[in-house]
């Protein structure tokens, strides 16, 4: 796997085109840069559907904006994780995805996702791991005095935070920081790595 640590400018290897389905669970601003990252030339890529699990999230109007079907399966209707992770994949498969791309998903997902897409599913983490996984990854930085901060983009595997690395990028953690402004400049990076990291990954899978 290459690892790239904050690169000026994000490369894009060449890869066939990628059909991509997206999770989201709240406001879906990386699945924003993905999109637009399409719609720019950048991302050799379509996003099939979008599935979403909270009634409301702000992410099915960004799809709407970008015509990407949004489908909403609500984990307090299913009686376990693996029922959930079932009728994602159902809902995968249906849409004809092959990649997926977990942007801001805030359930864990169980063999029954992973094994039905293998090596094939990326996760945003606001840190770089290995420091800092699981939740308030962002206030857990602020809370150890780190003076850089960052996020991954990685393979998703059973261990929650902790498949291989595709591509990182640093921020400075500055002294009068909240969670709030750190949170705001780790976002950005965000959106700037995750097109290029579904790129790389499809590349090194080829
Ligand atoms: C991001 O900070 C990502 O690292 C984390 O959840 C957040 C999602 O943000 N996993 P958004 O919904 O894409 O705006």
């Amino acid at each position: 796997m290459v690892a790239l640590i904050s690169p000026e400018h994000a490369e894009f290897p060449s890869h066939p085109r990628l059909k991509l389905g997206v999770m989201a669970s709240g406001s879906g601003s990386n699945f924003e840069a993905i999109a637009q990252s399409i719609q720019d030339g950048h991302l050799n890529a379509d996003i099939q559907v979008v599935i979403y699990n909270n009634p409301g999230a702000k992410v099915v109007d960004r799809a709407n904006r970008f015509n990407v079907p949004a489908v909403l399966l609500n984990h307090r209707e299913f009686a376990s994780r693996e029922d959930l992770d079932q009728a994602i994949v159902k809902a995968l498969k249906q849409h004809s995805v092959e990649w997926v791309i977990m942007a801001g998903w805030m359930r864990i997902v169980t063999p029954v996702l992973i094994e039905a897409f293998r090596d094939r599913i990326l996760n945003i983490h606001p840190s770089l791991l290995p420091s800092f996984k699981g939740n308030r990854a962002v206030e857990q930085a602020l809370e150890a005095g780190v003076k850089i901060a960052g996020c991954s983009v990685h393979l998703v595997v059973p261990e929650v935070d902790s498949g291989d690395i595709i591509i990182q990028a640093a921020v400075p953690v500055l002294a009068e920081d909240t969670i709030e402004t750190l949170q705001a400049r780790i976002h950005a990076e965000e959106h700037r790595i995750y097109p290029a990291a579904i790129a790389i990954a499809a590349a090194n899978s080829l």
